[in-house]
């Protein structure tokens, strides 16, 4: 069996498969009162951007009522606007606006946890009998004292907090504030589901789910076996293996149930946040007859090395593992992890763009990197990340990656009128949006000039893909779609190296390169990306 996108047969695309989705992390967007903190009415002001940026979709890290613990990953109320963000008002105007300009509006769904406040916590805690008590993970110490299991959280330390009044611990994947849901209790279950109809009657057009890989534990909650290959550069979670913990086959059950409610609202998108190794991360697509999420985010970009072996060796391994009905796709940022452009550099960041909007399948685009923030120092007292502050040894560094949008040169970058919550930039006065919409050789102009390729060439959004030969250091691969052939050529390296083309075809026309000016001299320039569209030689 082979899929349509490879055989080139005629299907119908959804909007989540040509699209191109760009994440906002709300806080560091844009601020309309003041505060330091963007909101939404700071992204409807700033609507007219997205949209000319050429992306379909955007996904809105979480805006519910939280306490902030771990900056709205700790949701209070899930069915609220948080007042920091607006209200329920400035949603449903900023879902007009968006979907007025043909932006579709995907919201942060997050299952796992909720905050310490959320009134079902209060509930929970508040008695052994509360009938909430069952809605978290509340369990005994173990026979000899202190945590019933040896689970590490997330974000380091044991995955358990003990609770005084009621005598017993509460599990917590992630921060103490953040209990984990327990998944198993129908009522649970119902309530998460009636959220996710909350929203799509409000007519959100789908979500991203939290650490969906997470939301069910085994029975019996057993020791995580330790992790032989374990060194103290990794996080303390790494020192075992999380068999137990997470990707259970009920989780699965649970994204299928999902993913019915979500079809029953039309053309609705699933992505699941979900860091698995290739095999395993597949299943979460399901089977055609009982599918579970539309798109099991990719990471692999941003967890591997960037030099040709590796991305070639991970590109093929991944389009091997999909199945036949499983659409692709690539992330190249996000507020998790470092900045593209700190991490490998400009130059090659302008060739990552390529990479990430010429690849078969969904590309994600964090904000700012399309206008290539790179390496931002946080002053030690301004260092806000909860994970960071409970690992400070390993770095993890999360702010670097949510420092506020730089929009223009007036003071604070036209982020916010009073001062941003977390430092700018250090270079926003000549790295802002204003200064790259005046360049046309910016970041931001290639952004742009990608999205704009893609939208208009079919062979990028849906058509086939394979591997091709490149010189070394060269990351080569064909699109097509009907008779359409392009050839999409990176060079990972700062040297010049040759353009290998396939047999019997010739260059037809040069669509796009990562540097200002390609005198097509045969040669790939050093730290250069080209999109070819190839004819026959004859
Ligand atoms: C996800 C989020 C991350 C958050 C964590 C816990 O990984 O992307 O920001 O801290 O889940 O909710
Ligand atoms: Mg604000």
């Amino acid at each position: 069996m082979s899929s349509p996108a490879l055989s080139g047969a005629v299907a119908h695309h959804p909007w989540w498969e040509s699209g191109v989705i760009y994440q906002v992390y709300p806080r560091s967007f844009q601020d309309s009162d003041g505060d330091g903190i963007g909101d939404l009415a700071g992204v409807l002001a700033r609507l007219d951007y997205i949209a000319a940026l050429g992306v379909d979709a955007i996904w809105l890290s979480p805006v519910f009522p939280s306490p902030m613990a771990d900056f709205g990953y700790d949701v209070a109320d899930y069915c609220g606007i948080d007042p920091m963000f607006g209200d329920l008002a400035a949603f449903d105007s900023l879902l007009a606006a968006a979907h007025a300009r043909g932006l579709k509006l995907i919201l942060d769904f997050v299952p796992n946890h909720s905050s310490d406040q959320h009134p079902w916590f209060l509930a929970s805690r508040s008695s052994r009998d509360d009938p909430k008590r069952d809605w978290y993970i509340w369990r005994d110490p173990a026979p000899g004292g202190g945590p019933p299991n040896n689970w590490i959280s997330d974000f380091g330390g044991s995955a358990w907090e003990w609770d005084a009044r009621t005598g017993q611990y509460y599990l917590h994947a992630f921060l103490k504030e953040q209990p984990d849901l327990n998944w198993r209790n129908p009522a649970l279950r119902d309530a998460m589901m009636d959220v996710l109809r909350f929203w799509m009657d409000r007519g959100v057009d789908g979500f991203r789910i939290d650490v969906l890989w997470h939301i069910v534990k085994a029975e019996g909650l057993p020791d995580n076996p330790p992790n032989p290959h374990w060194t103290p550069a990794q996080t303390e979670r790494d020192k075992l293996i999380q068999r137990y913990s997470t990707d259970q086959p009920e989780a699965h059950a649970i994204a299928a149930d999902m993913r019915a409610l979500a079809d029953g609202y039309g053309e609705r998108v699933l992505i699941g946040e979900i860091f698995l190794p290739n095999d395993r991360h597949a299943r979460w697509y399901g089977a055609p007859d009982r599918p579970q999420v539309h798109l099991p985010f990719n990471f692999q970009l941003i967890e591997n090395d960037w030099n040709a072996a590796t991305l070639n060796r991970i590109i093929a391994d991944y389009e091997a593992s999909l199945p036949p009905f499983g659409w692709p796709n690539w992330v190249i940022g996000s507020h998790d992890a470092p900045r593209i452009s700190a991490r490998i550099g400009e130059a090659q960041a302008r060739v990552a763009a390529m990479l990430l909007l010429t690849l078969r399948g969904t590309p994600t685009l964090y904000q700012g990197d399309e206008i290539g923030i790179g390496p931002v120092d946080i002053p030690p007292d301004r260092i806000r990340d909860p994970q960071h502050w409970r690992q400070p040894t390993l770095d993890i560094g999360r702010d670097r990656s949510r420092t506020p949008m730089p929009w223009d040169a007036s003071a604070n970058a036209g982020f916010t009128t009073g001062k941003p919550w977390l430092p700018l930039n250090a270079d926003w006065p000549v790295r802002n949006v204003d200064a790259q919409l005046a360049d046309s050789d910016s970041m931001l102009a290639l952004y742009r000039a990608l999205t704009a390729l893609r939208r208009v060439t079919r062979a990028l959004a849906i058509g086939g893909f394979a591997m091709a030969v490149g010189d070394s250091d060269v990351l080569a691969y064909e699109r097509w779609h009907d008779d359409d052939r392009l050839l999409i050529a990176l060079n990972l390296c700062a040297e010049p190296r040759q353009l290998l083309l396939p047999v019997g075809v010739r260059i037809a026309e040069v669509l796009a390169s990562t540097l200002p000016s390609h005198p097509m001299d045969g040669t790939l320039h050093g730290d250069e990306g080209l999109v070819l569209r190839l004819e026959r030689d004859d």
